[in-house]
């Protein structure tokens, strides 16, 4: 019998990561910083020959999209999607009950409602069979997000969203680079929301992005950002101020370059570590639909099965499994329903009416899957694992056989 690693045990894998076939382009980030700071434009002014406008323009051709926006998060690009939209005070949005707190915390801070619906248990992302029973006649639009591993089903989203008039954003704060059925995520629906926060695959610190494949929203979008100015006439929002710095962009192009061959590599070596999940007892990998072109997942995650672990705790498993591989493993956001950082009831700036009040309230929500999914059966890694070259990915599974077949090691501890 072997020593679990976590009990003072042989780890399965030392370094095993160390070989990382992730690709890195410092060199160019280092360059076009430079040449921003040189050129003297460090902000995103409307008609110059910004690093922001190179990247919109770069972006924008990476995912075969119409028109990119950048924007200073991807909060405030969720916010200002639906402001183009008009979607404020009366309206409903339907968003996912398991995702970060922004997608739900953009709907109230326009005003409207967030109506939380739950997720399909074997993708995590927002389930289109619940979709169509959480619409009323004030829903205006979807937000579904591509979390984690997986993408939303889109062609069902967009069936609905067609058949009952719904605008569709979609949150790929998670995912740049992935390809549905032929089409970037982002492009599919309205608006493609992105982010360029620090964790992300592609990022500048802090940064978002709209994609969007109609002008009249583009300049509505440009006129948000930029304090309300009109930039094209007639079209103006009334709006503060969401511009990035050059800087921000010139990390971005550099970041991009690198992702132009990371894209491929992490849809590959994705694929491998969901094999590896495939031929390990008492988990199973997140179901990729066939759609799915190409995956760029911002973090990895299978699930657990504890009764095939005669009962052990999806805790105590990551644990383990952390020490096996030298590799943190975690579990999924808390599910909106009970989120520490999603209580907009609490907030004077939303206390229009005690209607609007109690509408927000996230315990108006049930949620069973997502809080089934976030407690007993996440297994969650961030994006560096895509980095595992697939004849590699082995010692993933070697990892949890070791676990399954020393389970007793660790239950009743
Ligand atoms: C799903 C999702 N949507 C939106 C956001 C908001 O992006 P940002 O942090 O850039 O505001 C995040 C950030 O992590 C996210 O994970």
């Amino acid at each position: 019998m072997a020593q679990l690693a976590c009990l003072g045990g042989k780890p399965i894998a030392q370094n095993w990561l160390e070989k990382n076939e992730l690709k890195f382009r410092p060199d160019l980030e280092r360059k076009y910083l430079m040449e921003a700071y040189d050129s003297g434009i460090w902000d995103d002014w409307p008609g110059m020959d910004s690093m922001s406008a190179r990247f919109e323009k770069e972006w924008a051709a990476f995912n075969s999209s119409n028109f990119c926006a950048l924007l200073t998060n991807g909060t405030h690009t969720l916010q200002v999607a639906l402001e183009t939209l008009d979607i404020g005070v009366g309206d409903e949005v339907i968003v996912p009950g398991l995702t970060w707190q922004a997608t739900a915390s953009a709907v109230c801070d326009v005003n409207a409602v967030p109506i939380i619906v739950d997720i399909d248990p074997e993708t995590l992302c927002i389930d289109p069979q619940k979709i169509e029973g959480a619409i009323t006649p004030n829903t205006r639009a979807i937000i579904p997000v591509h979390l984690y591993h997986r993408l939303a089903d889109m062609d069902t989203i967009m069936q609905i969203a067609r058949k009952r008039n719904l605008f569709v954003i979609e949150d790929c704060a998670h995912t740049h680079g992935s390809i549905w059925n032929g089409k970037s995520a982002g492009t599919i629906g309205d608006f493609g929301s992105f982010s360029f926060q620090r964790s992300k695959l592609i990022n500048a610190g802090e940064g978002g992005a709209l994609l969007m494949q109609n002008e009249d929203y583009y300049w509505k979008v440009v006129s948000q950002r930029s304090c309300g100015r009109e930039m094209k006439e007639g079209i103006k929002v009334h709006s503060g101020n969401y511009r990035i710095t050059s800087f921000q962009s010139a990390i971005l192009l550099g970041k991009l370059e690198a992702h132009r061959t990371n894209a491929a590599i992490i849809d590959r070596n994705g694929l491998a570590l969901d094999r590896a999940i495939a031929n390990a007892p008492g988990v199973k990998p997140l179901r990729r639909d066939g759609q799915t072109t190409r995956q760029c997942s911002y973090a990895f995650v299978f699930l657990f099965n504890p009764d095939a672990f005669d009962g052990m705790d999806v805790k105590t498993f990551r644990k383990a499994l952390s020490a096996e591989l030298g590799l943190p493993f975690d579990t999924t956001y808390t599910p909106l329903d009970h989120s520490e950082v999603y209580y907009p009831h609490t907030k004077k700036r939303h206390h229009l009416n005690e209607f609007y009040k109690k509408a927000i309230h996230p315990s108006r929500w049930e949620l069973p899957v997502a809080n089934d999914i976030w407690k007993h059966k996440a297994v969650l890694t961030q994006w560096k694992i895509f980095g595992c070259p697939p004849d590699q990915a082995h010692f993933l599974t070697d990892a949890i056989v070791k676990i399954y077949e020393n389970r007793y090691q660790l239950i009743g501890l």
